[in-house]
């Protein structure tokens, strides 16, 4: 067995002794996204640092705890704080906590996270349903030998994000009034916010939004045969041309004051996928 297999099944095999039951569904919250947690009637709690070969969030506005709860009467694995490539992380260790949700039984992944607009019809506090991304300025996490227990060596990437559930979050939201977005993530590795130049040359790419995160799951994700759904809350605008300064803590408190609405589609859509 692989090395990095070994060092899964420890994982698992931790998880598993603590939390008991499976489920289909993992969740993994975004910068400032962590209240979902709060309306999460939670079974189990573990956090990060007695995981084996799980990282510590270093991140403010990134909790770190795997939880194990309810969500609309519906069991849902949690990760309350995610991994980042420009924490100094490898893309193994971001992407490690997908493939031990894989291992644990999920088969859907709902990612959240907060993004920079570069599409000029966005303001801040949208949401964005992520239905492609760009990936070219990160590193690939496959990169390296394939683990053929997990995936293929070469994965298709035409429906990244399952347009099955995107078509099931688009009713959710009309039916209560959300006004949603669809787009193009593309990923960065930060920790810098983009210059004027950088955001532009990322939205004439073909973007709506920029990041730090989610792609490097989406395809580790993918790799390993779970469905992706993915939303960005527009927490900055990076394409104004004046008086662009951005800051974490302006991301972090929209983040905050969008909450309510990713909360309220999670809770939905978990019950009907
Ligand atoms: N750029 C990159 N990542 C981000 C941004 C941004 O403008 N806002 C929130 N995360």
């Amino acid at each position: 067995m692989s090395e990095l297999m070994l060092q899964l099944n420890e994982t698992v095999n931790f998880i598993k002794s603590k939390i008991g039951t499976s489920t289909r569904i993992g969740i993994v919250l975004g910068s400032g996204l962590g209240n979902l947690a709060e309306v999460i009637k939670v079974n189990q709690s573990i956090p990060y640092s007695e995981i084996p070969n799980f990282q510590t969030s270093t991140v403010k506005g990134h909790g770190g705890r795997l939880i194990l709860g309810e969500l609309g009467g519906v069991t849902v694995l949690v990760m309350s704080g995610r991994f980042h490539f420009y924490e100094g992380y490898t893309p193994d260790q971001v992407i490690l906590p997908i493939r031990v949700m894989k291992l644990l039984g999920v088969e859907t992944v709902l990612l959240s996270n907060a993004a920079g607009g570069v599409n000029p019809n966005f303001k801040v506090g949208d949401l964005m349903i992520i239905n492609d991304h760009i990936s070219f300025f990160t590193a690939n996490p496959l990169i390296g030998k394939n683990v053929e227990e997990l995936g293929t060596r070469f994965p298709d990437m035409s429906e990244p994000y399952s347009l099955e559930i995107i078509d099931k979050a688009l009713a959710i939201a009309k039916a209560n009034n959300i006004e949603i977005h669809q787009g193009v993530y593309t990923a960065v590795t930060g920790p810098t916010f983009e210059t004027h130049a950088e955001y532009r040359l990322i939205k004439t790419i073909g973007s709506d939004v920029v990041g730090m995160s989610t792609v490097q799951e989406t395809i580790a994700a993918v790799h390993c045969g779970m469905k992706v759904f993915a939303v960005s809350v527009v927490t900055d605008l990076g394409i104004r041309d004046n008086n662009n300064v951005i800051t974490h803590e302006e991301v972090l408190q929209a983040a905050k004051e969008a909450e309510p609405k990713l909360t309220l589609l999670f809770t939905e859509l978990v019950k009907v996928i």
